[in-house]
Parts: structure tokens; sequence; C-alpha cells
């Protein structure tokens, strides 16, 4: 997954890439404060994959290219020394993952999706930062399939193709990919979409084509940023709203472990405290809500509004440069490395805690949500390296922060599409 870079969808990366998130269903029903969730609900379960390993400039860049932002130069450099040797050896690894030394927490989360009639079963990214729901299909390139489950749409009784309609994806490197549409039944464990929009790839990048255990990406977030032309077509989640029991889907995604996303209900047992819920301002397309403030490790909490989007298919957290340079004032030895294209520690050292605000609570102090300063420790820098990238790094030229996994699994999120905000609540954690 590592390398999956350079995946530009206009805007938007479709390819979530990046996304670690994603999940099996759940057979087991979820626990929830009013007992077995009704019809509308769904509870799943992530799984790690394994074949991903982490590479911080790799995966900082493929923010940049999410978002369609050219690299900075110190981090273009990183990332073009780091791609050299990563390079996947074809008749090795069918994840097609050379690149350095998988550490142990490496996390990559799938979900699996059942498309059509009969059901045909694909792994996938969850992706709050995309608007998409694409997949490697039957009319896939066959030299750009490299181990990935395709959807073949001739094999469903229930599929239709969308005539006219097409969809186009820019990677960064100048090529394009894209493909056409069917609609179908699209199942998320219990729960189903007769008619929704499956964009199927006629062809992928090779950062795509490398990654064999992804089969495609279920983008959540709103579809005004949904690439299909003419028409754009409606999310998963937004065909599934009006028939749920609420209109929400949580996200419980955790450190280095199997996570949860949750539709239709929010699962009181999941959460300690109280949901603080932030208004969202979904113009863009995207999750977006403004955090108040934050506190390194144990000091005051300090006024500053935070523009952002919760971006489950971003893997790291992206602030503001002052407030990163503010986190690593406080460890040891951290340093700015152009050479990495971001801040890297010794492997080491103590981190602090880094909270961020989500709201105030009744009696007016800031409600936070606390990412334990361990989390912040990303991944080492080279395979035997000592130094380690950091998880918090600068949002430069990206125009907003970005809450990805590295705050998300930190909370219980709940987005609340039928009343447009999100809510936050600490949890215990790992
Ligand atoms: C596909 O997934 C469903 C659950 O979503 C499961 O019940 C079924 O057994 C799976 N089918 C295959 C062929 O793996
Ligand atoms: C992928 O498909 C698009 C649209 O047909 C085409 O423009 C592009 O050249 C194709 N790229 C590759 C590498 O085949
Ligand atoms: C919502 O986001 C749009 C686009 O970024 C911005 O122009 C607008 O001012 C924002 N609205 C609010 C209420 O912040």
């Amino acid at each position: 997954m590592l390398s999956i870079l350079f995946l530009l969808v206009g805007t938007i990366l479709a390819a979530a890439s990046a996304n670690p998130i994603a999940l099996l269903p759940s057979y087991a029903n979820p626990t929830t404060a009013h007992g077995q969730p009704g019809r509308g609900t769904i509870s799943l379960t992530q799984i790690r994959n394994k074949a991903f390993i982490r590479n911080g400039p790799l995966d900082l860049a493929k923010t940049y290219h999410k978002y369609n932002i050219p690299l900075p130069a110190d981090l273009a450099a990183a990332v073009a020394r780091h791609r050299q040797p990563s390079r996947p050896k074809r008749s090795s690894d069918a994840h097609g993952s050379a690149e350095t030394t998988p550490g142990p927490h490496d996390v990559e989360y799938l979900t699996t999706i059942s498309i059509g009639t009969p059901p045909q079963n694909l792994s996938i990214n969850i992706d709050t930062g995309s608007s998409d729901l694409w997949v490697f299909s039957a009319e896939t390139t066959s030299s750009e399939v490299k181990g990935q489950t395709v959807y073949d749409p001739s094999l469903s009784s229930t599929a239709a193709q969308l005539q006219g309609a097409t969809w186009q994806i820019s990677y960064g490197d100048g090529s394009s990919s894209g493909g056409d549409v069917y609609l179908d039944r699209v199942a998320l464990g219990g729960l189903t979409v007769a008619a929704q929009a499956v964009e199927c790839a006629r062809n992928v990048s090779g950062e795509f084509t490398a990654d064999g255990s992804s089969d495609g990406l279920m983008g959540l977030g709103f579809g005004v940023i949904n690439m299909v032309k003419p028409v754009r077509q409606k999310t998963f989640f937004e065909n599934l709203q009006a028939g749920l029991d609420e209109a929400v889907f949580t996200a419980d995604l955790k450190h280095g472990m199997p996570g949860r996303y949750n539709f239709g209900y929010v699962d009181s047992s999941a959460y300690t405290g109280d949901i603080t819920y932030v208004p969202i301002n979904s113009t863009d397309g995207y999750w977006g809500w403004t955090s108040p403030g934050y506190a390194v490790g144990s000091g005051a909490f300090k006024d500053e509004a935070i523009v952002g989007i919760a971006d489950t298919g971003t893997t790291l957290l992206l602030l503001p440069s002052d407030i990163v340079a503010d986190y690593y004032r406080q460890v040891d030895g951290a340093k700015y490395e152009r050479n990495q294209g971001g801040y890297v520690f010794g492997c080491d050292v103590a981190l602090p805690d880094f909270a961020f605000g989500v709201g105030h609570t009744a009696g007016g102090s800031p409600a936070m949500i606390k990412i334990p300063g361990k989390y912040v420790n990303y991944a080492p820098v080279g395979g035997s390296s000592t130094k380690c990238y950091g998880g918090i790094q600068s949002n430069d030229f990206i125009g907003a922060s970005i809450f990805g996994d590295l705050a998300l699994k930190a909370a219980f999120v709940v987005f609340d599409g039928g009343n447009m905000r999100i809510g936050w609540a600490s949890k215990a954690l790992p």
C-alpha cells in the first residue's frame, strides 16, 4: 500500500490507497446500549492488512496527491529516494511491496463488501475523504490486475450499465485511469443498496496494481465530489441514509488492532464520557469541521481555530506548521529533516500526548481528544533506521488540516449525515 502514490482524482484521490481503513463485516451482533441493532444498522470489524508497510514520506506524499497539491520540494526529493528501491519485484510478492521493513504495528484496514447477484465479495478501503465507489473489474486491463479480486458485472443478474456514464481519475504522474459505471446491488454486512453506482476500472495505475490486497475503494464523503460524468452519483451512505435507524455511521479505529465501523446507530458502549458534536461544512464534499485548539503534553490548552476535515483515507495528522513546530519543540532531538520532508526523531524518544479540541463541555471547558504520544511514532524512516518519522506533520500548502487515522483512532467518531455534524468522544485506548 505504501507504494500507492500519485493517485489524484481531480481534486480527490480516489485511491485511498492510503486509506488504512477498511473493514470486514462482523457477523456477530454488536452489543449496543439499546440491545440488538435494528434492521437499519450494521457493524463491521476491521481486519489488519499485514501487507501494508508504513513509510512516512510516502504516506505524507499520498495526502498531497490526494488533494492535488504539488509536493513541497523537500518531500518530493524524499519520495524520490524512498520510491526508487521500493519498486515491487513482480515475481516475489503479490502485495507488491518490497519497501523497507514492515514494522510490528503496520496496519491497513480492509472491508468486505458484496456486489451483485449472486454476491461477489471484494475487500475495499473506506475513505471519508472521497466519494466514489470504484473497484477492480472484469474490464480492468488484465496486465494491471495482480492478485486483486475483480467485480464482473456480466456475472450479476442485478447489474445494469449506467448508459453513457464514465469516471476518470487523474494521477500525479500525468497518467489517467477511469472506467464506466454499473448500477448493482451492494451489501455491507446486513445493509443493502439495491442500485448503487459501482464504478468499474478499465485501467488503474501501477500503484493500485501493486497493492494486491485492496480491490477498490468506497468513498463516504459527499456526492458533490463524486467523479462520475455526466451525472454525479450518490455514495453508498447517501443511498442508505434514509433507511437507517439513525442517519449516521461511526468510526472506531484502533491502534494496531481491528477496529469497527457501525452504520445506523451510535453504540454507547464504544466510548466514554459524552460525545461532543461540531457542525460540519460539507461545501467541498468533505467532513469539514473546525477544532478550537490544542494542547501538548500536560501543557495548557491553546486557542487556535484549526479548520480541517476528518479523513479515514489519510494515515497521518496534518496540522498548521506552528502547531506542529510547537509539538516537536517538546520532543527531545526532534527536527525537521529536509531529506525526509518532515519531522523525525529518535525511535526510542518519549513523545508527549497531543490533544485537539472538539468543542466545549457544558461547563465551558475545552472538550478534547487526546492522542497518546506513542501513536505519534509513525514508523522508522528506513529499514533499520533508529530515526522515526512523526505521525504529526505540517499541512503546508494543503490549505486545511487533515484529521487522518492518527487522530481518528484516538476517538470514537460519529459521522452524522442526518444532522450535518461530526461527533467526537474519548474511548478506552489499547
Ligand atoms: C461473501 O460475504 C458474505 C457476507 O458479506 C458471506 O456471507 C459470504 O459467505 C461471502 N461469500 C463468499 C463466496 O465468500
Ligand atoms: C487509461 O484509460 C484512459 C481512458 O480511456 C486513457 O486515456 C489512458 O491512456 C489509459 N491509460 C493507460 C495507461 O492505459
Ligand atoms: C465552508 O467551506 C467553504 C469552502 O471551503 C467556505 O467558503 C465557507 O466559508 C465555509 N462556511 C463556513 C460557515 O465556514
